[in-house]
């Protein structure tokens, strides 16, 4: 039987931070081992809002060595950048066309993110039919991402189905998968928001490559609330219980034994802890990103991978075009 396929892509828009790992990145490296994985770098969505040129192709080749050092293993995974496999803009094109623009005007992204903006890019309208291509691209079976992306793989699922129904029947329906727990990582300063890369305020999120005394000054002044308890609570006490989910998933310990082992303690033991706990996991990342960021190795996984991506890629591009009609008959090998 053919083994499913995984499609993912994080932005190279800064450097990952801890919702990205927790929501998305710790799932991939489990997800390899089961799947026939593809793994993107999705520099071209991340241009729908102005880069510094410099800034960005760091921002790449950094995100690209976070997803080994993060435990991709490319032997098993496809690791590769998204600008380096043309088919993905090309199809996106065609996803444009059979896209209507009330679905986009209604995408809650698109509303965040243009909101009080004054020059709003067309790429931040018409970003979630390309990220459809790049899912549809590979037969994809199942898409792990955040609980933020939900909305952007309802509208992938819509596009496949009205595509196969149209021309022809050549899209898997991809299946979307969120952790139970961790698919929503909040702000350290505000625990109402989602933890973003791009937020203004640095102490409201972590980074994979934070300094460890960073990490442990921006835990010990997260928000919390008066109270002193540490108890999961999302609506009375949503910064607490942010700070147990990341906790409980990062040592793989039930949140209900967390609350029993700081019964009687304070907020400053249990951020302090949580600090702990934060940077043994990151500690050993950093370690193996300072090894790859420099090395060839890392060019070798990238070319690597973008040979066979763009082998895969290219192969539904064709489908699609001939669905449609776009170009000439193939011509009869001689
Ligand atoms: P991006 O780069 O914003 O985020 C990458 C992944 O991290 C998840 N995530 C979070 N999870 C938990 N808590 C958080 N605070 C948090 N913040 C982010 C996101 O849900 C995502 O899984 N459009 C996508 C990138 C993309 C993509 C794709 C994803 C482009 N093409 C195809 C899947 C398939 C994005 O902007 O993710």
């Amino acid at each position: 039987m053919k083994m499913k396929t995984i499609f993912s892509g994080i932005q190279p828009s800064g450097t990952i931070t801890l919702g990205n790992y927790i929501g998305a990145m710790k799932q991939f490296t489990e997800l390899q081992e089961e799947y026939d994985c593809y793994f993107c770098v999705v520099d071209q969505h991340a241009i729908t809002v102005a880069q510094d040129k410099a800034e960005l192709r760091k921002n790449i080749r950094s995100l690209a060595a976070l997803y080994i050092a993060c435990g991709i293993d490319p032997d098993k995974a496809t690791l590769f950048i998204q600008s380096e496999v043309p088919a993905h803009a090309q199809a996106g094109w065609i996803l444009q066309c059979v896209t209507y623009i009330g679905e986009l005007e209604r995408m809650t992204q698109f509303k965040d993110k243009s909101h009080g903006r004054e020059a709003v890019s067309a790429g931040l309208l018409t970003y979630p039919p390309l990220m459809a291509a790049d899912i549809l691209l590979y037969g994809t079976d199942l898409v792990p991402v955040g609980e933020d992306q939900k909305q952007h793989l309802e509208l992938a699922r819509n596009l496949a189905e009205r595509f196969n129904k149209k021309y022809n029947d050549i899209f898997t329906v991809p299946e979307v998968r969120i952790p139970k727990v961790g698919a929503r990582v909040m702000s350290l300063q505000d625990p109402l928001k989602k933890m973003s890369k791009s937020d203004e305020n640095k102490k409201a999120f972590i980074t994979l490559l934070d300094d460890p005394k960073v990490i442990e000054k921006k835990i010990k002044s997260a928000v919390t609330d008066s109270d002193g308890i540490v108890r999961f609570d999302r609506d009375e006490k949503p910064g607490v219980s942010n700070l147990l989910s990341i906790y409980s998933i990062l040592e793989g310990t039930p949140i209900a034994e967390l609350e029993e082992r700081y019964d009687g303690k304070g907020y400053g033991d249990f951020k302090g802890d949580l600090a702990k706990v934060v940077v043994d996991v990151i500690k050993p990342i950093q370690d193996r990103y300072y090894e790859l960021i420099d090395s060839e190795e890392l060019d070798d996984i990238l070319d690597r991978g973008a040979e066979k991506a763009n082998r895969t890629a290219g192969k539904m591009l064709k489908k699609m075009e001939k669905a449609m009609g776009l170009g000439r008959k193939e011509r009869k090998k001689r």
